[in-house]
């Protein structure tokens, strides 16, 4: 597995994969392939952007003609980042969700089965099997009920993946991942946007009852663990990728305040997210069983060493709360958080 096509390596567990790969393997080549959405972005790569080992191509997944191009020059694997990953923007609007994340998928697959790709690993999310109570994990086994737009997307992106296996023979794997935290995360997710606004001193906003509850894995962890997949997974497998590390919202957003020593009166609780999942939860003994991998970090280390990073990346994180990110932030929040526009902007001056 050397030459590499990574899709959506300018996002943030992408580019975190492109760096852990080029820090662990001297003869390999990684081709980043990214549109640069707003969640794309190349400061990301910016200290590798000159390694021999690494070339970046702008271009949309979607695009049959331009993706079968570039995987007719021959690859050894692709492993498939490139999506539409935020919630709260599949519910604004779920057709661009579609587009990448389902026609995307099925254009790589296409090309992949044309030219002999020796591997194909698709990147999904523990959100297919849809929400549970308090009990319970789902296995690999379990059948997909997704909820949202964007889970209903990667859904079908996972079927087709297993399709292209089961009826052409591609070579592929299905990993499906809890919530990642980390560096270069985009702040319109949890922990980036509770960080960055506690260190800008901004209110909180926490969803309903903040008792909703995710299973956070460090970034590096995630990375490690579709690197075995690519490497050692048996065709046609699908693989939980979990972190035995369920915590509440409020609990994430409190811890981050302790951390920070700012006050609990910047929380602030708003109208919850419609069709809001209330817990996921995955159980992940299948990966530590056919192929040894169990996360490293623990939550206290892996939160710590992240509030640390966007501590010191104040000018990474600045750049992108401006602009378009304060539009989004303003339809989102303005109304709830009750600041006027000006207000927020000028916070990230
Ligand atoms: P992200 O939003 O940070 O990055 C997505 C990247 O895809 C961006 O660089 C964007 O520019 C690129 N992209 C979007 N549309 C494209 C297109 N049409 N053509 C080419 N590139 C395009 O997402 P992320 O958090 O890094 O997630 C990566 C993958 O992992 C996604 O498939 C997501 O579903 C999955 N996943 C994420 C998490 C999480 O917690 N973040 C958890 C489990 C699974
Ligand atoms: P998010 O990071 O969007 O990931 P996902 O919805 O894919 O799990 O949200 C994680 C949890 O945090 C989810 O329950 C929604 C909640 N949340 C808030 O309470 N406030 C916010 O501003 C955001 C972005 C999320």
């Amino acid at each position: 597995m050397n030459k590499i096509l990574v899709t959506g390596g300018a996002g943030f567990i992408g580019s975190n994969f492109i760096h852990y790969l080029l820090e662990r393997y001297d003869n390999c080549h990684i081709t980043n392939v990214d549109l640069l959405t707003y969640a794309g972005n190349l400061d990301n790569l910016i200290n590798i952007s000159n390694d021999p080992r690494y070339q970046f191509i702008k271009a949309d997944i979607v695009d049959f003609n331009v993706i079968s191009n570039l995987i007719s020059q021959g690859f050894d694997a692709i492993i498939n980042f490139a999506a539409e990953s935020h919630v709260d923007r599949s519910i604004e609007a779920p057709g661009i969700f579609v587009r990448t994340n389902v026609l995307g998928t099925q254009s790589l697959l296409e090309a992949a089965r044309r030219y002999g790709v020796k591997k194909f690993v698709q990147v999904s999310t523990d959100e297919v099997y849809g929400s549970l109570g308090q009990e319970g994990y789902f296995t690999e086994a379990a059948s997909l009920n997704p909820s949202s737009p964007y889970s209903a997307s990667k859904t079908a992106a996972d079927h087709l993946v297993l399709a292209y296996g089961h009826t052409f023979g591609l070579p592929v794997n299905v990993t499906r991942c809890s919530n990642n935290y980390g560096p270069y995360q985009f702040p319109e997710k949890l922990i980036p946007l509770m960080i960055t606004n506690t260190l800008a001193d901004k209110p909180l906003p926490v969803y309903g009852d903040g008792m909703n509850v995710r299973d956070w894995l460090h970034v590096n962890d995630h990375c490690c663990a579709i690197d075995i997949v690519m490497r050692k997974a048996k065709p046609g497998e699908i693989y939980n990728i979990g972190g035995n590390n369920e915590r509440t919202n409020i609990d994430i957003v409190k811890t981050i305040l302790r951390q920070l020593n700012k006050p609990e009166s910047l929380i602030k609780f708003v109208q919850d997210r419609p069709g809001h999942d209330r817990r996921y939860a995955i159980d992940s003994s299948k990966i530590k069983q056919d192929l040894g991998w169990e996360p490293v970090y623990t939550f206290d280390c892996g939160m710590a060493e992240t509030i640390e990073w966007y501590y010191t990346n104040v000018d990474w994180w600045k750049k992108i709360k401006s602009g378009e990110y304060m539009n989004y932030y303003n339809r989102m929040y303005g109304k709830d958080l009750g600041e006027p526009p000006v207000a927020l902007l000028e916070v990230f001056e």
